[in-house]
């Protein structure tokens, strides 16, 4: 479904001079109405026989949407419209906002310039970011969570040759293959025996007991390559490894291709990406972070994304004391880091070897109430937390999401508790209930055989889908993060990343509380993560709200194709317009695309599409 009548256009035309440019752009106006008109109502004829009449009644709009298509297409820049080009060789690995190089000539130091700094690299070309010359499609969860294709990620010699600390082994199996386990069971004996060591230290007599405790959601900061979180998830936690920007040996992009939660980020400047109250328990070894350091505002930071009575976890070895520059007193952690620590409420709870537990205070009046000379409270709660400058205050006291994490109810939340968040539950439940049947819907669209004359209509049978490995799964709008709780319900092996849009109503906080995860994130920007490291993007209404914010359409399209794998899905829903317009697009980004009518009389569309395993 390449757009070979673009090309035809071009050959019949040749190089356009100026003069002829209405005329061609009239013809060509036409043709494409013909080719848009022919090509949806095809599908819309062979879904159902009796063509509905809605067709007739949206023609027009079609029409009209057409015309301004094929303008903006016009407008991109080429001067005519054809397939768009592969990036060069040094664009495989490539992760925009984040180039290191750009951002010390910039000015950026101290760790800053592996930050995000969009604004430093506007360079927004649209070629497609191609795959490295030995990449393959991942294996299949759960075997590709312990092998993966060396090819298919970025390390150094070195990083292959050391066996590394705990979180950060791995073997080399054959020529081709990274396996994270050994066949004496070493790497992984030594992730349980940790994980149970933090289990003990908070109190509970085996590691299985981490929900009775509580403890769902874990951030694990500088994950190493995910080996703990992939621990964790086979106890039913929700890990999520969070990593700056790497070049080589990226944390992050090790963790995803082995199908583990990841996201780039790190709190240098500013705020992470997510409200106060998120986590139940922020995970560091060896994570690289000087936690005494500036006044101690990283701890700030992990205590305002830390629920009440949540955990913080540091491992690090006493005689490096993660670069702290004072001598270190043996046997304890310095000083002025435990005094901080008492100035935040944190509750010391246990140490061994060289893990340190902290637990966060569930009384929201220790801050006052404390002799100490504790740090003082916001005055201000963090409405839409976004890369917001860091604080040096508490935050979250006078939130009604102050809930102890052990005193949580089990599981889902009930009416009360989304009232408390400003959710009316009807909404709620109602969100619920359309994902049951949606979710079985999308999921028997998997099929290549979607783009073959045979259409098929959400909920039809066979071929039995999905047709290939879907593990890693981004929601770009995920609203109540209903797509994600309908996979837990049908026991998918995958994951959800759920965004919700900066600008869209910001209901971060009930996904977070469901024990999902989730990230706010401005969609008018590049999504902090690797090339390839989804495989299936879902996108409901998202299209509306960046036409509604005046974001470029192009842009996004070309951010999903950058963060999907080879053979990756792609499933968009909105309004027929902007379904035909990202239809037109798709075709331009070599994507095997359909529209499928959902034949219940709305405007709405289904816009499915795959990503094909272009080599070159
Ligand atoms: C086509 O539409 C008609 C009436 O709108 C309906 O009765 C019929 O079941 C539909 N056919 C299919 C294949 O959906
Ligand atoms: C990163 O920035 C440098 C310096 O501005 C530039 O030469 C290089 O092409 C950029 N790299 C990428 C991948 O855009
Ligand atoms: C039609 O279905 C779509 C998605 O399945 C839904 O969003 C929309 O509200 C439905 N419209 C009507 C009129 O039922």
């Amino acid at each position: 479904m390449r757009s070979s009548w673009f090309n035809k256009l071009h050959l019949f035309f040749g190089p356009r001079p100026p003069l002829n440019w209405l005329l061609l752009c009239l013809v060509s106006v036409l043709v494409v109405i013909v080719l848009l008109g022919s090509s949806s109502s095809s599908v819309y004829d062979s879904l159902n026989a009796s063509v509905s009449p809605a067709i007739y009644t949206n023609y027009r709009r079609l029409k009209e949407q057409a015309v301004s298509d094929y303008l903006e297409l016009r407008n991109l820049g080429a001067n005519h419209v054809k397939d768009f080009d592969l990036c060069g060789k040094e664009r495989e690995n490539y992760v925009p906002c984040y180039n290191v190089s750009a951002n010390l000539l910039a000015g950026f130091k101290d760790g800053e310039e592996f930050d995000r700094h969009c604004e430093v690299s506007q360079d927004r070309q649209h070629c497609l970011v191609r795959p490295p010359k030995d990449y393959k499609i991942p294996l299949t969860w759960p075997i590709g969570r312990d092998v993966i294709w060396s090819g298919n990620v970025k390390l150094s010699k070195d990083q292959f040759l050391s066996s590394g600390s705990m979180t950060k082994r791995l073997m080399l199996l054959e020529e081709n293959q990274i396996s994270f386990h050994s066949d004496d069971g070493m790497i992984i004996d030594d992730v349980k025996d940790y994980s149970h060591q933090i289990a003990e230290m908070i109190g509970l007599g085996s590691d299985t007991e981490f929900l009775k405790a509580g403890v769902r959601t874990v951030l694990d900061i500088g994950c190493g390559f995910g080996s703990f979180g992939a621990h964790l998830l086979s106890l039913k936690l929700m890990p999520v490894c969070m990593a700056s920007y790497e070049s080589t040996g990226s944390q992050v992009q090790v963790a995803l291709e082995r199908g583990l939660p990841a996201i780039i980020g790190n709190f240098i400047s500013r705020q992470l990406p997510f409200p106060s109250l998120s986590y139940d328990m922020v995970h560091c070894a060896l994570c690289g972070i000087i936690w005494d350091d500036k006044d101690g505002i990283f701890l700030i930071e992990v205590d305002r994304v830390l629920k009440p009575g949540g955990y913080f976890v540091l491992t690090s070895p006493r005689s490096r004391k993660e670069g702290s520059s004072t001598g270190s007193k043996q046997g304890s952690m310095s000083t002025p880091f435990e005094e901080f620590t008492q100035k935040i409420c944190w509750n010391f709870l246990a140490q061994q070897e060289d893990t340190f537990i902290w637990q966060k205070t569930a009384d929201a009046h220790c801050y006052i109430s404390s002799k100490q000379n504790t740090m003082p409270l916001c005055q201000k709660e963090d409405v839409q937390s976004y890369y917001q400058p860091h604080v040096h205050c508490i935050s979250g006291t006078t939130s009604k999401r102050w809930i102890p994490i052990q005193d949580r109810s089990s599981g889902s939340l009930g009416s009360a508790e989304l009232e408390d968040r400003g959710v009316d539950p009807e909404d709620f439940f109602e969100d619920m209930e359309f994902w049951r049947s949606g979710l079985r819907n999308y999921w028997s669209l998997l099929s290549p055989l979607i783009f073959s004359d045979h259409p098929k209509r959400p909920g039809d049978e066979d071929p039995l889908p999905p047709y290939n490995m879907i593990r890693n799964v981004m929601d770009l709008n995920a609203h109540y993060g209903g797509l994600s709780a309908a996979f837990v319900e049908a026991s998918k092996s995958v994951w959800v990343m759920n965004v919700v849009p900066l600008g869209a109503r910001n209901t971060l906080p009930v996904i977070l509380d469901r024990g999902f995860l989730g990230v706010l994130h401005d969609w008018c920007k590049p999504f902090p993560t690797y090339p390839r490291t989804y495989d299936m993007l879902h996108a409901k209404g998202l299209l509306s709200h960046l036409a509604s914010e005046g974001c470029s359409m192009i842009n996004l399209l070309f951010e999903m194709d950058r963060i999907l794998r080879p053979e990756g899905w792609i499933i968009i829903s909105d309004k027929v317009g902007l379904i035909e317009k990202a239809r037109a697009l798709a075709t331009q980004l070599r994507w095997e695309a359909r529209v499928i009518d959902l034949q219940n009389g709305s405007d709405q569309r289904l816009l499915l599409c795959q990503k094909p395993f272009v080599r070159k």
